[in-house]
């Protein structure tokens, strides 16, 4: 049977889900087909205030609402989770999309006992300003048609790819991680920024501003990366001068080193 988005359902509602339920919602996904629980009632009333959708603190409540379930919870609940849901979940038959970092297919499949459509997912954080980047992955009762339920999920908060599962971690090092390494070189920027003299948010506001322009014009021209970064190089100038020392400090090796040995990280801590 074909499956559509129909009624969604979270379990969680936390950054992640939120984050996918705003996306959603300015998709104009009609918010009463949206079902969120969790167990602090703080942060489902807080869901419900900003996005009208229903909430409830009973788990399975949601099971049985909806024909797409997400799992949005931490690593460390998840099994206690598909453990309260193992017969509610078979006996729904949604398709099961997972965010949780690191918790492989065949742990939810060996849990939930069933030929159940499973999709993981991993995002990023730009998600919740909409600007993500999504891998998905799928087993084996996924065929082609369904494929259009996460896409159009994680389509809501960004960019989406379909990997196999053993890539995950080393996406999860390159692009979930991602952020994180482009926030490090904007504070070194921001410190190489102080004699300008000028406050910190407007030295934040130029760099960024001049990150956002530098990688939509990679984004969008049709030069190589390598022929753009020639273009701002003139022999004996500036730019020249400071590719010189990032070069002799080995600086892109480092980067290159510094994912692979993250990606070798989240293999150890049980992902793909
Ligand atoms: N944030 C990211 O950038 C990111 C990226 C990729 C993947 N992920 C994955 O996405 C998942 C969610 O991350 P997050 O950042 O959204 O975490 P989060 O903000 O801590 O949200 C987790 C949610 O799970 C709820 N929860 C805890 N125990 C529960 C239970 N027994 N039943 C139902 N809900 C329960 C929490 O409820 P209360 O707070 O109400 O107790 C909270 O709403 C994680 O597995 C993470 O690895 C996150």
């Amino acid at each position: 049977m074909k499956k559509n988005i129909s009624n969604i359902g979270f379990i969680g509602a936390g950054n992640m889900a939120t984050a996918i339920i705003s996306g959603l919602i300015r998709n104009k996904f009609n918010n009463s087909h949206v079902f969120v629980s969790s167990p602090e009632e703080d942060h489902l009333e807080k869901l419900k205030g900003n996005f009208s959708v229903n909430v409830s603190k009973d788990n399975r409540e949601v099971v049985n609402s909806v024909s797409t379930l997400v799992l949005a919870v931490k690593p460390n609940v998840v099994e206690a989770v598909l453990d309260e849901l193992s017969t509610e979940i078979p006996k729904n038959d949604p398709l099961l999309i997972s965010i949780v970092a690191g918790y492989k297919i065949a742990s939810i499949e060996d849990k939930l006992d069933s030929k159940l459509k499973i999709v993981r997912a991993m995002p990023n954080t730009p998600a919740s300003i909409g600007m993500g980047v999504s891998a998905l992955t799928a087993n084996q009762w996924i065929v082609e048609e369904d494929k259009s339920v996460p896409e159009s999920v994680f389509g809501s908060i960004g960019l989406t790819c379909w990997l196999e599962e053993s890539a995950f971690d080393l996406f999860t090092a390159l692009i979930g991680s991602g952020p994180a390494y482009i926030f490090y070189l904007i504070e070194a920027l921001q410190e190489a920024a102080k004699g300008l003299n000028l406050d910190e948010s407007t030295t934040k506001e130029l760099i960024t501003e001049m990150i956002k322009g530098s990688s939509t014009l990679a984004n969008q021209s049709e030069d190589s990366l390598s022929l753009l970064r020639e273009k701002v190089t003139s022999p004996g100038g500036v730019t020249e001068k400071a590719l010189e020392i990032l070069n002799r400090k080995e600086v892109g090796r480092s980067i290159i080193e510094a994912i692979l040995e993250a990606s070798d990280k989240s293999k150890t801590l049980g992902g793909s």
